[in-house]
């Protein structure tokens, strides 16, 4: 019907169908097949259920979004938010200051396919074939390269928008070492990189996984 926050339940259904999927609890994100059965879990040290039923991941998304909501009312301000559901090697990129960014990194995810259920309960256009560094195309040297120029158009595009002297905070997990390139192929000084431990909430390897945030400049300004 009208009601005014479908938005919103759907954004609750989707998170309570992810964590609904008959999945092990240490694969949720590279689920190869349906677990219908107990498990010796890697994650728990213990013998785990598959979900039998979706209700208490509704309730929970339900109260957890409004906790959320709240939070986020406390600091809100009225500034303009845009969202482009587009490839960022051709999208229009309005001025701006700076830039943080999360980019995908190469042979790791194929992000359609891993958020299939939310494609399909949000309606979403499928645009697989634009993803960059997707995981079908492998991490070997040839999809190294053909990343590293991938990536790089999207930072140059990004970078016209921004001011010389503006900033750019890149994070990623740079496990084979291309972001030297990529800096350079962008036309970006590199200012400073943190390497930092990060704790994983999910996955076998919680714990031990290791990320870099990136702080490059646009040459020239002050
Ligand atoms: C590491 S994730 C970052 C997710 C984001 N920071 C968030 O919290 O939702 C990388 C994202 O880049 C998206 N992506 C991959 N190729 C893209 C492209 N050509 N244009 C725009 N986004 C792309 C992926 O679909 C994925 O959502």
């Amino acid at each position: 019907g009208g009601y005014e926050y479908t938005d919103l339940l759907k954004i609750i259904l989707s998170r309570s169908a992810r964590s609904a999927r008959l999945t092990t609890h240490f694969d949720l994100d590279f689920p190869k097949k349906p677990q219908t059965e107990p498990y010796y879990c890697y994650k728990h040290g213990r013998i785990c259920k598959p979900t039998t039923e979706a209700f208490k991941f509704l309730h929970r998304y339900s109260l957890d979004t409004l906790r959320r909501i709240r939070e986020f009312a406390a600091v809100r301000t009225d500034a303009r938010v845009l969202v482009v559901h587009g490839d960022s090697r051709e999208a229009d990129f309005p001025p701006v200051d700076g830039v943080i960014t999360s980019p995908p990194y190469v042979g790791l995810i194929d992000y359609h396919e891993q958020h299939a259920y939310a494609y399909h309960l949000l309606g979403l256009e499928d645009r697989r074939e634009s993803e960059i560094g997707a995981a079908t195309n492998g991490k070997g040297l040839k999809a190294q390269e053909d990343y590293k120029i991938q990536i790089a158009k999207v930072f140059r595009r990004a970078a016209q928008a921004m001011p010389a002297g503006g900033h750019m905070v890149i994070v990623a997990n740079d496990s084979a070492n291309l972001y030297g390139d990529i800096a350079t192929l962008s036309g970006m000084e590199v200012e400073y990189v943190i390497h930092r431990q990060v704790n994983r909430r999910t996955g076998r390897r919680a714990g031990e996984f290791y990320e870099s945030v990136f702080i490059w400049r646009k040459p020239g300004g002050v």
